[in-house]
C-alpha cells in the first residue's frame, strides 16, 4: 500500500524527531497531542530543528517554509482519519497504548497501518486492542531520530506480510535503514547493546581495566563512536538498569542481570550526564 499521509500520536522527543523526518522526506505529516501547550512546545522544537538545519546549511530557508506547511499539528486524534500509516510514540506504558490504538482502530479506515515506537513492550500486546492485528507493528526509531539511520520493524505473530512491506518502503523512503525482527524483548539492538554494556561494567567492577580504557577499547578495536560506559552516562544508568531488570525478567538469563556496582551507582543517584556524576564526572 502507497503511504502519502502519515500520523504521528505523541510530539515528544521521538515523536518529534519522526515529523521531522517524514516531512522532510515530503510526506503530509498530521502529529497530536494531549493538549494545547504540549503541542506548542512538541511544534517549537520541530520549528528549532529546521532553523538549525538553515543554519548549517542543510537546507534552505524556503525548503524549511515547504517542510513546515506539510506539518499539520492537532490535539484531536480524531485529525489522523485521512492517514495512512500512523506511528504511536506516547510513553512507554502498555495501558496508554492500547487506548490510543484502540481510538486509532475506530478512527482510521480499515487499509491504515498502526505502529507503536514501543523499545520493549511487545506488539502483539498492543495490536490486540484493535481489530486488525495484521496491520500492527513495531516501527522502532532511534534517538536522535534524524541522525540515527536505523529503524526496526518489529513484526508480531499477527502482523501481514503486505504490511511488513509497506512498511519497508516507507522507511526506506523516509532515507533509513529498515531491518525485520520477531516481536521479542530488546528486538536485535537491545538485545545485543545491553549485555555488552553490562559486561564492560563488570570489567571495571572486576579492576581489569580502567573506564577510559574500556572505552578506549570499543571507540578505537571496534569504530563504535562512543564507549559503553559513556553511552550509558548519556542514556542515564537508571535507563539501563531498569532496560536489563525487565530483560531478566522476560529472559531470566543472567546476562542481563545488572552488576552490583550499576546497582550502588543508581543507589548513590549516579545516573550519569543528568544528574553531573556518573562512570565520568560531569560537573
Ligand atoms: N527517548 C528514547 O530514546 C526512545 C528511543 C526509542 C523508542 N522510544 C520510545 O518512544 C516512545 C516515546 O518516547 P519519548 O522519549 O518520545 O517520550 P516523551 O515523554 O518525550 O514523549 C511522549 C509524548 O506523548 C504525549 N502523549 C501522551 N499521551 C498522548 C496521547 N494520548 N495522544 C497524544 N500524545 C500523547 C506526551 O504529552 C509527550 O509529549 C516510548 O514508547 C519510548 O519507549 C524512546
Amino acid at each position: 500500500m502507497e503511504i502519502k499521509r502519515v500520523g504521528v500520536v505523541g510530539c515528544g522527543a521521538m515523536g518529534a524527531g519522526i515529523v521531522e523526518v517524514c516531512a522532510q522526506a515530503g510526506f503530509m505529516v498530521t502529529v497530536s497531542e494531549t493538549n494545547d501547550d504540549y503541542l506548542k512546545k512538541g511544534m517549537t522544537s520541530i520549528n528549532t530543528y529546521f532553523c538549525k538545519s538553515v543554519e548549517k546549511n542543510r537546507i534552505t530557508a524556503q525548503d524549511k517554509d515547504t517542510i513546515l506547511t506539510r506539518i499539520k499539528g492537532t490535539i484531536d486524534i480524531v485529525d489522523m482519519k485521512d492517514c495512512d500509516l500512523v506511528i504511536e510514540a506516547v510513553p512507554e506504558k502498555l495501558d496508554m497504548k492500547k487506548h490510543v490504538f484502540s481510538q486509532l482502530d475506530k478512527i482510521c479506515p480499515e487499509k491504515t497501518i498502526l505502529a507503536t515506537n514501543t523499545s520493549a513492550l511487545s506488539i502483539v500486546d498492543i495490536a490486540i486492542a484493535t481489530n486488525r492485528p495484521d496491520r500492527v507493528l513495531g516501527l522502532h526509531f532511534f534517538n536522535p531520530v534524524p541522525v540515527m539511520k536505523l529503524v526496526e520493524i518489529v513484526c508480531s505473530i499477527a502482523t501481514g506480510n503486505a504490511t511488513i512491506e509497506s512498511a519497508r518502503e516507507f522507511v526506506k523512503a523516509i532515507g533509513k535503514s529498515p531491518v525485520v525482527v520477531k516481536d521479542t524483548p530488546g528486538f536485535i539492538v537491545n538485545r545485543l547493546i545491553m549485555p555488552f554494556t553490562l559486561n564492560a561494567i563488570r570489567l571495571l567492577e572486576q579492576g581489569i581495566a580502567t573506564k577510559e580504557d574500556i572505552d578506549t577499547a570499543c571507540k578505537q578495536g571496534l569504530n563504535h563512536p562512543m564507549g559503553p560506559l559513556e553511552m550509558t552516562d548519556f542514556l542515564g544508568n537508571d535507563v539501563l538498569y531498569n532496560g536489563c531488570i525487565d530483560m531478566y525478567e522476560k529472559y531470566k538469563d543472567p546476562q542481563f542481570m545488572p552488576p552490583v556496582l550499576l546497582q550502588k551507582m543508581i543507589a548513590a543517584g549516579w545516573l550519569g550526564r543528568k544528574t553531573g556524576k556518573g562512570f565520568y564526572d560531569y560537573k
